[in-house]
């Protein structure tokens, strides 16, 4: 900021620095002098159309509002005079006028911005006698509920769609008293972010659904916690009354969540009270299941472990935080082995010997921002990880080229700059392409593959042109490229194209400590040091003596790349221990054991974001039934085990421990190649018909597929195949057969849906929903045949 920019003003007295230009309100804000407002937002633009915030100025002819008053030196202000105070009294009578004041069943009362105001600028007696209005209520969803006769057309929720989700969901319609904000068309509202309009609203016309009428505002008590589900790290505040979570809302936090807060975050704690949460420690006896305590079943476990032959092996979710990832890789390499893993995705391991400490997004969401390009791979921009997807809408706002290769032309509530829509096996060649026109040397494989080259696309070209000319820029490989079967050799060739154009790389992490298990040791080939294990970067599937395994915090069937093999390998295993929060038909087939284990809202840990930062958080409710924290099981178990060092008296200690290994996340070298020379076998051939599977953002843990309010918003996917035109007449099928998808000896029956979004030669369905309808691979040849 120059000199001549700096300005001095005067507020109630007080002379205030500010910038020319800047808003009064801005100003008034920083030093803590308080205007009313309704409809200013600090994350909006401005309406100025509630005029709550009228303030004196001196030589305007009338009070003027705050929030659209730009400041000028010398300005003299007054925001208690009796001008000022009669000005917002009078904007307050008005407001009043049709409000309901329904405050005794209003979820709102208690923590209203409107009745807040109305005790300090509302009369005891309204002069209006009249009839008030009444407005009709729009169905927003299973997750927002509407009482719009309350509603003082503020227009937060309306800028909100428009400005930050980039969708226009809802509008204003009429004028006056007739003005009503409802949906442009009767439907739901779809964005992933919808419920912050919840928090936007300054009274009760839209609330929370889910946790409407069970508290008021005063019962609750508020405690800070980190989302567990995308690698956001969003902060949040979870309300609690009686040991159980009612509500949550977020944190601000602004080098992280801003002020928002995705509605996967919001409402995923109301799984914690679903009929399928595992209450108690449960033994499989000759097939049949039965309920006990806690020291039979901790006894049968450890028998279990120590009368093991062979290697034991754990496979844990990255959702697990920080100190269960540790101590489940303390616990395996006591016994034994080092066969620990948490990418539970990944199908491809073969590039482990590059792996570097972290891998990680590789720059903060700040710097994300402001990138001239953003290449993505195998990216969902906004269901991956919704928040994210703000972000890169946010770079793209600022001038950033966005850039996709990607199966399926998802929905995008920004401008891409370009679109390469193919099937997966092409993602390789489409690389190689502009990995041969960046005029980079390949070896090995890539050298033989590049002949395949055929002459490049004009998107190829422009996506060419764009690395070569930006000077900041990053690739993003999401989360279907770190499940590719040629995963391996995808980020190598995206290593190599970042050196050649002096871009960043990254990968976008899957769960909220995906970053925090590689500082865990939560991988068979690294320690929590990060000192490498020769001889131990495998395949989990490929282990064949494994005799004891412990699942951790998933359901084998819906949150793995491989879940047939996956079934045959827990089959063959001579026992399965799973330390789980919910019983799903998975583990109640393949487990012996289960122990029930709180979740993050229940238990104290820490979470590595994608960004790197490490963010610890205390329980905030009661574990449900007899649930235990998962670190304090491994400790029993460990010591149980007679293994020296498993003695923690809480998750702080257990953190210590593991910080003795490493001071704070390393993400130093995160760009590293693989061994060029190497010649590695593509794994994913072309075929005439590939399939896409994916999960629904609301299928994307064991967790959130138990919060019911989002198993009913729109991003449900159901049993269907979606497959476009060209496709469906090559195959000659129609929208709405039913077809046999068929992947070696797997077959489901699905019911088509044509959506020419899907790439050509793909056919594309949702996994992560039903447990018997698995198939082999998320990708990979397939035939359709119609029922
Ligand atoms: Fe009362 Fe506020 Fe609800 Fe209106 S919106 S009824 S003022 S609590
Ligand atoms: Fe404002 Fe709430 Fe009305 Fe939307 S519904 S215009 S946020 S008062
Ligand atoms: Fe200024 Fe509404 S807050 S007019």
């Amino acid at each position: 900021m120059s000199n001549q920019d700096e300005i001095k003003i005067q507020v109630d007295g007080q002379t205030l620095p500010a910038k020319a230009g800047q808003m009064l309100i801005e100003v008034t804000d920083k030093a803590g002098i308080t205007v009313p407002r309704f409809c200013y937002h600090k994350k909006l633009s401005v309406a100025a159309n509630c005029r709550m915030c009228l303030v004196e100025v001196e030589k305007a002819p009338k009070p003027l509002p705050a929030c659209a008053t730009p400041v000028m030196d010398g300005m003299i202000v007054h925001t208690k005079s009796p001008i000022a105070i009669d000005a917002q009294k009078s904007t307050m009578e008005f407001l009043l006028i049709n409000h309901p004041l329904d405050c005794p069943i209003c979820d709102q009362g208690g923590e209203c911005e409107l009745q807040d105001l109305a005790m300090g600028y509302g009369n005891d007696v309204s002069r209006f006698s009249e009839g008030k209005r009444i407005v009709p209520d729009p169905d927003l969803g299973a997750l927002i509920a509407t009482d719009m006769t309350r509603c003082i057309h503020c227009t937060r929720c309306v800028r909100f769609g428009e400005e930050i989700t980039g969708l226009r969901e809802l509008g204003a319609t009429g004028r006056g008293e007739h003005m009503k904000i409802g949906t442009y068309i009767q439907q739901s509202i779809g964005s992933e972010l919808s419920a912050n309009i919840i928090d936007l609203c300054p009274v009760g016309a839209l609330t929370a659904k889910p946790s409407r009428y069970k508290a008021r505002p005063w019962e609750l008590r508020q405690y800070p916690s980190i989302a567990s589900h995308d690698s956001f790290g969003s902060n949040l505040y979870y309300h609690v009354r009686s040991n159980r979570v009612i509500r949550a809302v977020p944190k601000n936090n602004e080098t992280i969540n801003e002020c928002w807060l995705a509605d996967r975050d919001r409402f995923s704690y109301t799984a914690l009270y679903h009929p399928d949460r595992l209450q108690m420690p449960m033994l499989k006896e000759n097939g049949v299941w039965r309920e006990t305590d806690w020291d039979e079943a901790i006894k049968v476990a450890v028998q279990l472990l120590s009368n093991s032959a062979k290697e034991t092996q754990t496979l844990i979710s990255a959702q697990s935080t920080l100190e269960e990832l540790y101590l489940a890789q303390k616990l395996t390499r006591a016994l034994g082995s080092h066969q620990i893993e948490h990418r539970l995705q990944q199908i491809d391991f073969r590039d482990c010997t590059a792996d570097p400490k972290q891998p990680w997004l590789g720059m903060s969401f700040d710097d994300l921002e402001n990138q001239d390009v953003i290449l993505g791979i195998g990216l969902n921009v906004h269901k991956d990880q919704p928040l994210l997807g703000h972000r890169l809408r946010k770079a793209t706002l600022n001038g950033c080229q966005l850039m996709l290769i990607n199966p399926v032309d998802w929905h995008l509530n920004l401008s891409a700059t370009e679109k390469v829509i193919i099937a997966p096996s092409e993602v390789l060649n489409t690389l190689l392409c502009i990995a041969k026109n960046l005029k980079i040397s390949l070896n090995g494989l890539f050298a033989e593959k590049i002949k395949d080259c055929q002459p490049l696309t004009d998107q190829q070209k422009a996506i060419i042109k764009h690395l070569e000319t930006a000077q900041k820029g990053i690739i993003l490989l999401g989360e279907t490229t770190q499940a590719h079967p040629d995963y391996a050799l995808i980020r190598q060739l995206t290593a190599l194209i970042s050196q050649k154009t002096n871009l960043k790389w990254g990968i976008v992490p899957e769960y909220a400590n995906s970053v925090g298990a590689w500082a865990a040791g939560a991988v068979s080939h690294r320690l929590p040091s990060g000192e490498i294990i020769a001889g131990e970067v495998q395949n989990p599937l490929d282990v064949k003596a494994t005799q004891s395994i412990i699942l951790v915090n998933f359901d084998p069937a819906l949150d793995v790349g491989s879940p047939v093999e996956m079934q045959a390998h827990l089959a063959k295993a001579e026992s399965v221990i799973a330390l789980t929060a919910f019983k799903t038909p998975a583990l109640l087939a393949q487990a012996h054991v289960l122990l029930p284990i709180a979740q993050a809202p229940e238990t104290s840990g820490t979470f590595i974001n994608a960004q790197a930062d490490q963010q610890s958080f205390q329980g905030v409710a009661k574990p449900v039934g007899t649930s235990r924290p998962a670190w304090k099981v491994f400790s029993a178990l460990g010591t149980l085990l007679n293994k020296k060092g498993f003695e923690f008296e809480s998750s702080q200690d257990v953190l210590n421990e593991l910080q003795g290994q490493w001071e704070s996340p390393d993400i130093s070298a995160s760009n590293q190649l693989l061994t060029q020379n190497e010649i590695i076998e593509t794994q994913l051939s072309s075929a005439d018909i590939e399939l896409l599977t994916d999960r629904p953002i609301y299928q994307s843990d064991i967790f959130v597929r138990h919060a019911e309010p989002l198993q009913k918003t729109p991003d449900q996917r159901g049993k269907i195949l979606q497959i476009n035109t060209a496709m469906a007449e090559s195959l000659g099928i129609k929208d709405k057969d039913t077809v046999k998808l068929i992947q070696q000896d797997q077959s489901i029956e699905l019911s088509v849906v044509i959506n020419d979004q899907v790439a050509n030669k793909t056919v594309y369905y949702a996994s992560g929903i039903d447990s018997n309808e698995l198939l082999n691979c998320r990708f990979g040849a397939v035939q359709v045949e119609k029922v």
